[in-house]
């Protein structure tokens, strides 16, 4: 049943999301996470891994010619998405969830795979992206990140954002990157090969196969549609794969730490 508000109850989250539009502060992705993030929308700089797409607010279903660059086999869908200013956007650390604003329009890179069983009529995308350039998602990567040194392991390719900053860092000498299909790894790792300062090379194939044959200092795993979604499934994980020091995985940190612990 749809929640109904009272008109003072509408009233008094107009008037707080008023006052944190005066509030907004400079974007950082090293920002500390809050329930309530307040940003100022020119300084949110995302990377546009195909530049020259045109923002949209559109469905992703019905952007037109030039809002969205697909993959050659279709399966796949970039596009920008435009985020309107004082427009709440989700975000989560661990158990808590919490909300972003803009103080004006922002633009964010994301990434659609075609549904596989589409019925007749159905839209044809999945409704949630595989990965958009959120601050949820920026803020969310980022403790992974920074347990990258050495050789790295990356699961999951997505739009390569946790690929990128891991390669930024100097105490990673080289990444494998573990992605279960074709096709994206086609489309997307020449558009990222310019933005990767370290060598990197791509294992096509399920994670959960392939990471226990590897070594490794670190895993970073993000396969999971939804934020938390691999407790469990890391840390099983984990006892498989003897040949990996570490394992972080997206979600599984915030939670209970047990994903940082050092094996
Ligand atoms: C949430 S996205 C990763 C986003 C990525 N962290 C980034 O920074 O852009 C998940 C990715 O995992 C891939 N994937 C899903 N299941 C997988 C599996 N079992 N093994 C390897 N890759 C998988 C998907 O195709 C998708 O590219």
């Amino acid at each position: 049943m749809p929640v109904r508000l009272t008109p003072a109850q509408a009233a008094a989250i107009a008037d707080d999301y008023r006052a944190r539009l005066q509030q907004c502060v400079p974007w950082s992705p090293a920002v500390k996470w809050e329930p309530k993030l307040n940003f100022i929308g020119d300084t949110y700089e995302v990377l546009e891994l195909f530049p020259g797409v045109v923002a949209s607010d559109d469905p992703v279903d019905r952007l037109q010619p030039g809002q969205f660059v697909d993959s050659p086999g279709g399966r796949f869908r970039y596009c920008v998405r435009l985020h309107r200013a004082a427009h709440p956007l989700l975000t989560w650390w661990g158990a808590e969830v919490g909300t972003v604003v803009f103080d004006s329009d922002v633009i964010i890179p994301a990434l659609y795979q075609a549904k596989e069983d589409l019925q007749p009529g159905e839209p044809r995308w999945n409704e949630a992206p595989w990965m958009s350039l959120t601050p949820g998602e920026i803020l969310t990567l980022r403790p992974g990140t920074r347990l990258a040194k050495g050789k790295v392991v990356i699961a999951g390719l997505g739009l390569g954002h946790q690929l990128i900053e891991v390669c930024k860092r100097l105490q990673v000498k080289r990444v494998v990157v573990v992605e279960i299909d074709q096709e994206l790894v086609d489309w997307m790792m020449p558009a990222l090969r310019p933005h990767l300062r370290k060598p990197v090379d791509v294992i096509v194939g399920d994670a959960f196969t392939e990471i226990p044959k590897l070594t490794a200092d670190i895993a970073l795993v993000d396969t999971f549609p939804g934020y938390g979604d691999g407790f469990r499934v890391v840390e099983q994980l984990a006892r498989r794969s003897p040949g990996i020091k570490r394992f972080w995985g997206w979600g599984t940190s915030e939670m209970t730490g047990l994903g940082q612990r050092e094996r």
